[in-house]
């Protein structure tokens, strides 16, 4: 009897959760990198799409950055698991666990999964004085230059590290470009721009607009093949077309709470999230940006999740493999 009061209680305080959340309170979606650059620009569409199916709550976008991504994944990691505070992470939740040797979190057991936002395909960019025009013209450039260039990342860890340093392990270029770190790409995009790096790898979300308007200048794609839907990319070569073996790297989002986030409250935000991939608005807006919005078995918790635990098992060897220019 007693057994039957705690359940019927524990039922009655789900249903309570389900029907007060969100209330008035703001949702937070931590941003582990800098404003202005692609997984802002991607939480900040997100969040207008999910506030309506959320009751019109208000949703506030915070950016944590530093260390590739791993200081707002901790901060999320041990806030209070109410719903109210999220993180949007990309492939460096996959990444950072092979790049860092000890993370302050547990990136398996520490998040519930919400569901995977969209795949990000990234471009090869360089600074607008580069005199080279084409990937062939690059390379050539780069050999004439080794050792001279500088190559911006987000911070070990981030998508742009990942790319850069398996492009440097692919062309086996014989000395490794200086990396330079940023907080994240908005602010390297700026260096890039005004040519106080050379070289970078990003995701189109951030890219796009740069290369139409031509401030910077683009090389190639690390799809596996070129993208020919894309009205501006769809002629520049992918890097395994440029003799790039096997060379296949697109960027992925997703969406986590806290671990021990309670059932009802994540069911809601799983259902706000469906509801946000499906708002035409946002279709609208990642679709210009190159990025390809989810709609198979990983926008559910369970397929997230497994999807990232593959991504850990793939990404392992290929960053072990690039070791040397890891830093
Ligand atoms: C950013 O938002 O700055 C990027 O996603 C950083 C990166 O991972 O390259």
């Amino acid at each position: 009897m007693k057994k039957l009061i705690v359940l019927a209680a524990a039922s009655l305080a789900l249903f309570a959760q389900a029907q007060t959340f969100p209330g008035t309170k703001p949702i937070t979606i931590v941003v582990p990198f800098a404003a202005g650059g692609p997984t802002d620009r991607v939480a900040r569409d997100l969040a207008e799409a999910m506030r309506k199916p959320l009751g019109n709550v208000s949703i506030v976008i915070e950016n944590s950055a530093g260390a590739g991504g791993t200081i707002g994944a901790t901060k999320v990691a041990k806030a209070n698991p109410d719903g109210h505070t999220l993180l949007l992470h990309h492939i460096g939740m996959a990444s950072s666990v092979a790049l860092y040797r000890k993370l302050q979190y547990n990136t398996l057991t520490d998040f519930e999964y919400l569901g995977i936002i969209n795949d990000v395909p990234m471009t090869l960019i360089g600074k607008p004085q580069l005199p080279a025009n084409t990937y062939r013209d690059f390379e050539n450039y780069i050999k004439a230059n080794a050792g001279k260039l500088n190559i911006a990342h987000a911070g070990l860890g981030s998508a742009t590290h990942l790319c850069g340093l398996m492009w440097q392990a692919a062309i086996n270029s014989k000395e490794a470009m200086t990396t330079i770190p940023f907080g994240g790409t908005g602010p390297a995009m700026t260096s890039l721009i005004g040519g106080q790096v050379d070289v970078m790898c990003d995701q189109t979300t951030n890219t796009t607009g740069q290369i139409e308007a031509g401030r910077v200048k683009a090389f190639a794609v690390t799809t596996a093949k070129p993208l020919t839907n894309n009205k501006l990319l769809k002629d520049y070569p992918s890097l395994q077309e440029m003799g790039l073996k096997g060379f296949n790297l697109t960027i992925w989002h997703g969406l986590y709470a806290p671990k021990g986030t309670p059932p009802a409250v994540l069911a809601q935000l799983n259902a706000a999230l469906k509801v946000a991939l499906k708002d035409p608005e946002f279709l609208k807006k990642e679709e210009g940006l190159g990025a390809v919005v989810a709609t198979d078995g990983r926008v559910d918790p369970a397929g997230h999740k497994a999807f990232v635990t593959a991504e850990i098992a793939k990404l392992k060897p290929v960053i072990e493999a690039a070791g040397k220019y890891a830093d």
